[in-house]
């Protein structure tokens, strides 16, 4: 793929086709948890949890995508986007996770992925993007490996059912996060804090993978690809001048990123983690016979959720890993969360992956800001640290074009403001801002910015000074 060189206006164009695209994810905005013969999730479950959730928010309205979910795509439209991320609730086509198909919920995201192809907008499916049907939490959830295996019954449903209109497919995002997050620190559904559980429910997930990848690929059409959106960190030692900071750095840089990209492109796990795993967690006598083979048979692409860098040292302390996440550097930009904004990590992430994993195509499937901006006097949202931040990465894109990476596209997390897991409402991550109370929708100009920048298939060289937030 070749970019062009910066026109005599200094714009910096991308390949055509390349895919300008907005994020979501089912649990974060569809709301409306009881419609249609929805089953429960494991996160409607623990949002109930006292504490779990920040002001006690859950996902029950969100941002009422469910109900709202043409007049969504008219926004999109407005936008000007040609490609959208979103999930299908697992619970939604089969409540139980098993057996019975709600075929009202199939009928949901039957009209929706016609309404997004009606606008010319690619839809990019993931299907499991956290919100497990409880029943099978009941039973283990991913601690359990026959949850690989309703899994890639219920991708199967899917497929019969989208396959024909759905060329790409995640099948899992962000199996750290799950998990981490989910059953080593206990942050986010089902709440689990044990390390054992976390290293058990990466491998199923995995698993699951591959054999929803077998799944799909299955299908009629015969371009169908697959693969997993991962939280991906680039890795920086504390001291740079320090051996034992830069190995915990490539330890970790293990830990969160390579445990999980190097066994889906047939390597393996890595070695120097599974010896750091097996001393905090046990052997790893999950992993059976075969197991590898099955999730290394389907990645199409990758897919690069990227929101900023880690920062380690080494650490003996009391936990069960040799480093510890350092401060981020003085005079580095930050988000309204405090997460550094780095571009150029971006940029050379993406190029590390193409080294890597030569030929993979490259998807940035989520990439955003927490920035609290609310409408201002006139009405409108002036947002001038979002289209910053947007233009600064989408520029670390072009940079890792120009150099060969095969980027195809670029998912702003998010289209908007949504339910932010633990965090509630709070953080706003949106292009587009939506007032809770009355549910109204605004396009911040960050998310006119985009639109601009989708319609021109170009962003500026350079970007002119314009009003700061208000
Ligand atoms: C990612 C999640 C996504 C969203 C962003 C901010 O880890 O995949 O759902 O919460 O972070």
């Amino acid at each position: 793929m070749s970019t062009d060189r910066p026109g005599p206006t200094g714009a910096l164009h991308f390949p055509p086709g390349f895919r300008w695209g907005t994020s979501t994810s089912a649990y974060q905005v569809e709301g409306a948890v009881d419609a249609d013969g929805r089953g429960e999730s494991i996160w409607d479950r623990f949002c109930r949890s006292p504490g779990a959730v920040e002001h006690g928010d859950t996902g029950d309205v969100a941002c009422d995508h469910y109900r709202r979910a043409e007049e969504d795509a008219d926004l999109m439209a407005r936008l000007h986007t040609n490609a959208h991320r979103f999930s299908i609730a697992w619970p939604r086509i089969m409540p139980e996770g098993r057996g019975n198909v709600e075929q009202r919920g199939l009928a949901h995201y039957d009209r929706f992925i016609d309404c997004l192809l009606e606008r010319g907008i690619e839809p990019l499916v993931t299907l499991y993007h956290w919100d497990l049907p409880q029943t099978l939490q009941e039973s283990g959830g991913w601690r359990n490996r026959d949850t690989a295996e309703h899994f890639a019954r219920y991708a199967a449903v899917c497929r019969d059912a989208f396959g024909d209109r759905v060329r790409d497919w995640v099948t899992v995002n962000e199996p750290w996060i799950v998990g981490v997050l989910g059953h080593q620190l206990g942050l986010h559904a089902p709440g689990e804090k044990d390390v054992r559980a976390s290293v058990t429910v990466m491998h199923h997930l995995l698993l699951a993978h591959g054999l929803a990848a077998g799944e799909l690929r299955s299908g009629a059409r015969g371009d169908t690809r697959t693969g997993i959106a991962y939280s991906l960190f680039p890795h920086t030692p504390d001291n740079a001048g320090d051996p034992a900071d830069r190995e915990a750095a490539r330890h970790s840089d293990g830990y969160v990123n390579r445990w999980f990209l190097d066994p889906v492109h047939g390597r393996g796990y890595p070695d120097d983690m599974r010896r750091h795993w097996e001393k905090a967690a046990g052997a790893l006598d999950f992993v059976r016979d075969g197991d590898l083979d099955t999730i290394a048979a389907g990645s199409d692409f990758i897919g690069v959720n990227y929101y900023t860098r880690r920062i380690v040292r080494a650490d003996q302390g009391d936990g069960p890993w040799p480093w510890r996440v350092a401060e981020g550097r003085p005079g580095v930009p930050r988000t309204d969360l405090g997460w550094e904004i780095v571009p150029h990590d971006l940029r050379d992430l993406l190029l590390r992956l193409h080294t890597d994993y030569p030929g993979v195509p490259l998807l940035v499937t989520e990439n955003g800001a927490i920035y609290g901006n609310e409408p201002a006097a006139d009405g409108a949202v002036h947002d001038r640290r979002r289209i910053e931040f947007l233009h600064g990465h989408l520029k670390a894109v072009h940079e890792a074009l120009a150099l060969g990476a095969p980027v195809e596209g670029y998912y702003h997390w998010s289209l908007m403001d949504n339910f932010e897991w633990a965090m509630g409402y709070w953080p706003r991550f949106g292009l587009v801002h939506v007032d809770r109370a009355t549910q109204r929708r605004t396009v911040k100009d960050s998310g006119h910015w985009y639109a601009r920048a989708a319609a021109d298939g170009a962003i500026p060289g350079v970007l002119t000074t314009g009003e700061p937030d208000r």
